[in-house]
């Protein structure tokens, strides 16, 4: 008996999603074993709290990939993970901040704490432009909020370049890692561009 092409299209799709969404909890797994195996160096609070914000800031940038990818391998399945690894980018970025209150600066007097260094309030600034992302990234709210979801949802673009300038600000060395991030997201920033046009990366303008 063969199976109907859809039928096995839609099962390497679950497939492909399945294998996307098991590399995205990669970092988790990885920083939970550390944990479990006290393996996380002298400073375990400050290896866990840079290791979140290294995955939240790394899987922004695979969400961005997939608009490139679906153009350039002419496949769809691209876009099917795209949302899903906008959530996995903002998982890590709350447990980012999280552990960063918990480990690193503690609980009291928030206000100070996220206003005093630059580098905090460029993390600060990121983080607030994720957060309506997340909160309307269900079907219901896209229906809800039609054609103004997607002048929306360009917020990403500034939450990643200002993710970036949180990032290269608290390096204390090895600042070519951070380069070769900022060259990423100045080429995905310049495809966007070109297919685009300008306008598709300025957050709240009707195309
Ligand atoms: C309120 C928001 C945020 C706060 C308070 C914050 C805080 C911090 C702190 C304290 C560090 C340095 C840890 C250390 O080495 O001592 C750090 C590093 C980092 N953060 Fe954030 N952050 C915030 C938001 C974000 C966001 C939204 C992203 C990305 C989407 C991000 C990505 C990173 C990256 C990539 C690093 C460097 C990790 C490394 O050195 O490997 N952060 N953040």
């Amino acid at each position: 008996m063969s199976t109907a092409p859809g039928a096995s299209r839609s099962a390497a799709l679950l497939a492909f999603r399945l294998a996307a969404a098991t590399l995205a909890s990669m970092p988790l797994l990885l920083v939970v074993l550390d944990i479990i195996n006290q393996s996380l160096g002298p400073d375990p609070g400050q290896e866990v709290t840079e290791t979140l914000g290294l995955a939240a800031f790394q899987l922004l940038l695979a969400t961005l990939f997939m608009t490139p990818l679906q153009r350039w391998t002419g496949w769809s399945g691209w876009l099917r993970i795209r949302r899903m690894l906008g959530l996995f980018a903002f998982f890590y970025a709350s447990l980012h901040v999280l552990a960063f209150l918990q480990f690193i600066l503690g609980w009291n007097d928030l206000w100070a704490t996220f206003t005093k260094r630059p580098y905090v309030i460029a993390g600060a600034v990121s983080f607030l432009l994720l957060v309506p992302l997340a909160a309307t990234s269900t079907r219901w709210m896209m229906k809800k909020l039609g054609r103004q979801w997607k002048p929306l949802h360009r917020s990403i673009y500034p939450a990643v370049v200002i993710a970036w300038l949180h990032f290269i600000w608290q390096a204390r060395s090895d600042v070519g890692e951070m380069v070769v991030y900022g060259v990423i997201v100045l080429g995905l920033l310049a495809l966007r561009w070109r297919w685009f046009g300008p306008g598709s990366l300025i957050p709240f303008k009707r195309a």
